[in-house]
């Protein structure tokens, strides 16, 4: 078998024109363009082998998703299950590749998001499984430090949110108490997401399916960040609870 080397890795996914963004920097304020199209954009931040955003790509789509990760490997593993997923036939493939009409990679890093996205383009941040950094140290690397949610604040819209989902009990309390000293309102808290069974409807990443499946709790917490988003959650607290 013949084993591709990293330059071989760059050239799959650099030939991969119409799903794989290299360039994020040259799109920033105008990723509807990319998409042809005004509808939201949800970004799963460190997406890993891709298959919770190619899920959610087929489930939702009239949600633009752009799965961000930093290495090669990774994002040619994603644009494989991207293909399966969305079952593209290979005479559907070109020169540039196969086109998503809803879905693009990212080869970029996190720490320089705001580099790539304008103010308010984004309207969903996930962050799935997030790398969690124990040694205290490291703490700025923690992508839900106030660092790197301040910058998620800038690029995210007036509906905007962060859905977080992790194993890591150290990294969401660190998580929760990031969200709270920045005056954010969380919701929909959960220390064991999946203590019922695995509902159908809910979108599995490759961690969690693993870590799930190891009887590890899941916790998931949502944050809510723009305004008209913080409106509609505070007048559904408003109104009574259903019996
Ligand atoms: C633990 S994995 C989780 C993958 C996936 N979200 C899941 O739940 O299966 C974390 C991912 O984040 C990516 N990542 C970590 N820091 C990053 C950064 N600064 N920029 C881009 N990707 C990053 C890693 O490459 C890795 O794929």
């Amino acid at each position: 078998m013949r084993l591709r080397g990293r330059k071989g890795i760059r050239e799959d996914i650099e030939r991969q024109k119409e799903l794989v963004v290299m360039n994020a920097k040259d799109h920033k304020g105008k990723w509807a363009e990319l998409f042809g199209n005004n509808n939201p954009i949800h970004a799963e931040l460190g997406m890993g082998k891709g298959r919770f955003i190619s899920e959610m790509s087929k489930k939702y789509p009239h949600i633009n998703f752009i799965g961000v990760d930093m290495y090669d490997e990774l994002i040619r593993k994603a644009s494989e299950k991207a293909k399966v997923a969305h079952e593209i036939q290979s005479e559907e493939e070109t020169e540039s590749g196969f086109n998503i009409p809803n879905l693009k990679f990212m080869l970029f890093n996190i720490e320089h998001i705001e580099e790539a996205f304008a103010d308010g383009e984004l309207e969903r941040v996930y962050l799935n499984f997030s790398d969690p950094w124990p040694k205290k140290k490291h703490a700025r690397r923690r992508l839900t430090h106030p660092g790197f949610v301040e910058k998620y604040k800038q690029i995210l819209n007036a509906n905007g949110e962060i859905h977080l989902k992790t194993d890591s009990q150290s990294l969401f309390e660190f998580s929760l108490n990031s969200f709270a000293d920045m005056g954010l309102r969380m919701r929909n808290i959960s220390l064991n997401l999946h203590v019922d069974g695995i509902h159908p409807d809910h979108v599995m990443t490759e961690y969690e399916t693993k870590f799930a499946g190891q009887g590890m709790n899941i916790h998931r917490c949502e944050v809510v960040i723009g305004q008209d988003a913080l409106a509609a959650h505070l007048d559904q607290l408003s109104k009574p609870a259903a019996e």
